[in-house]
């Protein structure tokens, strides 16, 4: 039977590689709305949604996700990424909808040093990774039926994001600094995208389970940047710096790698290595 699904921040990266490979999947009937035609945080506008559409699924893809502005613009994040959550759960609640929200590695600390499962203690250490949290513990909460599938490094050929702001920087410098020691694992959104659409009806049968997300294998964002680079045949010396070289409003987890091994047992999925998923991503861009 076809299953109605909505998505919200449908032009974020994550939203857009949903709406590409939409067509593929014919036992789904999406449909997509913007920051303009839906604010999650307008609870008349999500009521008449909701009312309207009476969906199967909602795919959560809006967030506030500008991490270091999000220090200052504390109350803002706040409603996109944990209020605007309350209100959907109530209207998910009465129509039976269940509820995919995307949620973050920087919901933890960084102090481990192996990769950290759903269960781990969480200790957000920046705005936005608190916001993010809150969001989580609302949806446990109040929602019937979701899951919480968190990831990390998302790129994509869309949005902003740290490949193609390197592709930029190489246009105009010939030196780069890089962190080395922020360890994690980058996320090609287009992956994330297939996994989720693959999964849906999937994931509803397993409720109010969290997922880990991310590529296979592990990276610092030298190694990330070196690999785009090699990729593209790109000739520019890359300096290896330590985050206290390079200081930014917000702090970010040291180590924040996840382990998917509750992802592949319930799903039997097998996400790609991080290079390979790279390089797809690369060919798409100029
Ligand atoms: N990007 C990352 O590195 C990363 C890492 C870990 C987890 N995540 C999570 O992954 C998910 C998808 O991220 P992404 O990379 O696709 O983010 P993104 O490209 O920044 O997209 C987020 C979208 O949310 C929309 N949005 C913002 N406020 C909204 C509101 N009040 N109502 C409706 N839409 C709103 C934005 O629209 P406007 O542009 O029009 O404001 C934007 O299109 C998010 O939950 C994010 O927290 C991302």
């Amino acid at each position: 039977m076809l299953k109605k699904v909505l998505v919200s921040g449908a032009s974020g990266q994550l939203g857009l590689e949903i709406k590409d490979l939409s067509s593929s999947f014919n036992n789904l009937d999406l449909h997509f709305f913007d920051s303009k035609s839906w604010d999650i945080t307008n609870k008349e506008k999500t009521k008449s949604i909701f009312d309207e559409y009476k969906p199967d699924y909602f795919i959560n893809c809006a967030a506030y996700t500008a991490v270091d502005k999000a220090e200052s613009d504390i109350e803002k994040c706040y409603e996109i990424n944990a209020n605007a959550l309350h209100h959907i759960a109530e209207n998910c609640n009465l129509y039976n909808t269940h509820i995919i929200h995307i949620s973050t590695d920087f919901v933890f600390d960084g102090n481990k040093n192996i990769p950290y499962e759903e269960n781990d203690q969480t200790n957000p250490i920046s705005v936005y990774g608190k916001s993010k949290l809150e969001g989580e513990n609302i949806l446990s909460n109040t929602s019937n039926s979701f899951n919480i599938i968190r990831t990390s490094w998302v790129y994509s050929k869309y949005g902003s994001n740290f490949v193609k702001t390197m592709l930029r920087l190489a246009q105009e410098r010939k030196e780069l600094n890089i962190v080395i020691d922020q360890i994690g694992s980058p996320t090609y959104a287009k992956d994330l995208a297939s996994f989720i659409l693959e999964n849906i009806i999937n994931l509803k049968d397993k409720n109010k389970e969290i997922y880990h997300y991310s590529n296979q294998g592990v990276a610092s964002w030298y190694d990330f940047a070196y690999e785009i680079f090699k990729i593209k045949n790109i000739a520019i010396k890359l300096t290896p710096i330590n985050s206290d070289q390079f200081p930014t409003p917000s702090s970010r987890p040291k180590y924040s790698l996840m382990n998917k091994n509750k992802l592949n047992s319930d799903f039997g999925t097998i996400v790609e290595h991080w290079k390979e998923s790279l390089l797809k991503c690369l060919q798409t861009l100029n």
